[in-house]
């Protein structure tokens, strides 16, 4: 059997958004790496008896993946758990990238994202007909930046629906830039370490944001969804209206 080092999208939190998929590899694993600061130890509890469990909030990129090396060399089963997607924001690439260089295979196992559940608890649809067809990811720099053409000037221009990430601490300047392309009572959907036991949502205005944020104390583990299609009334889509025909409703 080919061996390899799985990376594993776990979701937000709750561990019932776990995919069968990441519950059967975390139930079967010698190793598993975590991302402590965004996995609830629900989840780790899942894991087999004797397993080695390796917080990974302290470590450097090189340590995660010399201890991921010599465990795996060693014949053991490595898991390494991200929180929500490991495609959005999960510094996997980094990893991957070194182990390729060790000639060691890897594969990536989706899993549920912050802002698709915070949407689901509030029964959003985020593209609806007419009002917006196009979901944005995105964040506030921060630290890490953004590339010159991806301004939230720019990505708010289209009024479209728009996942703020890691942008808690930035709220301000991004209410600000906000408003200057969205109406003040769009509404955006709040969610604060969403799925958690202690976690919450709410919906809010525009105009409120920054204000609710500091009342709230929100500095970390926030997604905020701004959306023209969050409380409005549905357009009619075409794909159940029967004046539409398509491939599986020809006649
Ligand atoms: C390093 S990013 C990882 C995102 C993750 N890969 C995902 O797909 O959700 C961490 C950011 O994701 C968002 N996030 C992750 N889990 C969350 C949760 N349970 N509730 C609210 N926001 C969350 C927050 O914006 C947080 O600052």
């Amino acid at each position: 059997m080919d061996r390899k080092i799985s990376f594993i999208g776990v979701g937000p939190g709750d561990p019932d958004l776990l995919t069968i998929k990441a519950l059967k590899k975390i139930e079967s694993a010698d190793v598993i790496f975590w991302a402590d600061s965004l996995i609830p130890q629900k989840i780790i509890n899942f894991s087999i008896e004797g397993s080695e469990k390796i917080k990974t909030s302290t470590l450097t990129l090189e340590k995660i993946t010399s201890k991921m090396i010599e465990r795996f060399n060693e014949g053991k089963t490595v898991i390494r758990l991200h929180d929500g997607d490991p495609c959005l924001y999960g510094a996997v690439k980094e990893q991957l990238e070194i182990l390729k260089q060790k000639n060691i295979e890897t594969e990536v196992i989706p899993g549920v994202s912050a802002f698709q559940v915070a949407a689901a608890y509030h029964q959003a649809e985020l593209t609806i007909p007419d009002i917006t067809q196009t979901i944005i990811l995105t964040r506030a720099g921060g630290r890490t930046g953004m590339p010159e053409k991806e301004s939230l000037e720019d990505l708010a221009k289209h009024k479209s629906s728009l996942c703020l990430y890691l942008s808690a601490r930035h709220i301000k300047s991004s209410q600000k830039t906000l408003l200057e392309f969205y109406p003040p009572e769009t509404k955006v959907i709040v969610g604060y370490r969403v799925s958690w036991d202690d976690g919450w949502t709410s919906v809010i205005e525009l105009k409120d944001m920054e204000k609710f944020s500091l009342e709230n104390e929100l500095i970390r583990t926030t997604i905020y969804i701004v959306s023209p299609a969050i409380n409005t009334i549905a357009n009619r889509s075409n794909l159940y209206n029967p004046s539409y025909k398509h491939l599986f409703r020809g006649k």
